[in-house]
């Protein structure tokens, strides 16, 4: 796994334009790419009626539907980030999250890493996309993966309910992920931190990494938080909404 070399300020925002321009290419070809996508699944359709009864071609046939369901949801999942198309919602349990991802985490990060978790089962359901969810603990996983400095590289990650500091906000669930890597200096967590202080529903375009990160958090009403230092490592912390009524099946 390659590791990180400290960035610069400047580097964020020559990374930011790039990030930009690809995520219009991007969106651009999810487009065309969905467009092709009706026919072959159309006469993949009709073609159906034709097999049926041989049993070998209505296997392979059905593996190149499946296959078109994939493609399908992935061009969608481009096409979030880019234009912030809705994503599926739905109750989710962040705890639950975290613990179902532990084999992947596990598989993606250097060998040597201990990963720690800290995860309240009880802590209140979120409305949420799981797919993006996963794909936010993993970026910031594997960023802190990236990070650590061998051997001693700790990520811990965190999941706990959180009650607003003035005690009259809605309450909150926090997600963190904390390293003990090289970190960042003082003006990249600035410049970081300016850009995670705008707000981002109007689709910007989409990003990589931490861009995809800081859009899915605000497409989802939460807030990000970075903290970090550079020689003792980096805490993001994303506060997601509790939903106000908290549904008795845990998805
Ligand atoms: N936990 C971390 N510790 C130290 N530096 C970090 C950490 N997370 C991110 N960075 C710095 O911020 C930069 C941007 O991170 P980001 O996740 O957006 O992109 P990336 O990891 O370089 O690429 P990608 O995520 O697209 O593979 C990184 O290249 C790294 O320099
Ligand atoms: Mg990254």
């Amino acid at each position: 796994m390659t590791q990180y070399p400290s960035i610069t300020a400047s580097e964020i925002v020559e990374r930011e334009r790039r990030f930009a321009s690809l995520g219009e290419f991007a969106a651009g070809v999810a487009n065309d790419l969905r467009a092709l996508l009706v026919p072959i699944d159309q006469h993949a359709v009709a073609l159906h009626a034709v097999v049926s009864g041989n049993g070998a071609a209505e296997v392979q046939l059905q593996k190149i539907l499946h296959s078109i369901e994939l493609a399908r949801g992935l061009l969608h999942q481009v096409l979030i980030f880019s234009h912030g198309a809705h994503a599926e919602r739905r109750p989710l349990s962040l705890g639950k999250l975290v613990r179902e991802a532990l084999p992947l985490m596990r598989a993606a990060v250097a060998h040597s890493a201990l990963l720690r978790l800290a995860v309240d089962t009880h802590a209140p359901l979120v409305q949420a996309d799981p797919v993006a969810m996963q794909r936010v603990l993993l970026n910031l996983v594997l960023n802190a993966s990236r990070a650590l400095r061998q051997p001693h590289g700790v990520i811990e990650i965190g999941v706990a309910g959180m009650k607003a500091a003035d005690g009259h906000g809605p309450p909150f669930v926090r997600l963190t992920v904390a390293d003990n890597g090289i970190g960042m200096d003082g003006a990249t967590v600035g410049e970081w931190r300016r850009r995670f202080s705008e707000p981002s529903d109007a689709p910007q375009g989409a990003g990589l990494g931490l861009r995809i990160v800081h859009q899915t958090v605000c497409n989802h009403g939460g807030r990000l938080q970075l903290d970090s230092e550079p020689g003792s490592g980096t805490t993001i912390r994303i506060d997601l909404p509790a939903m106000a009524e908290q549904p008795a099946v845990q998805g």
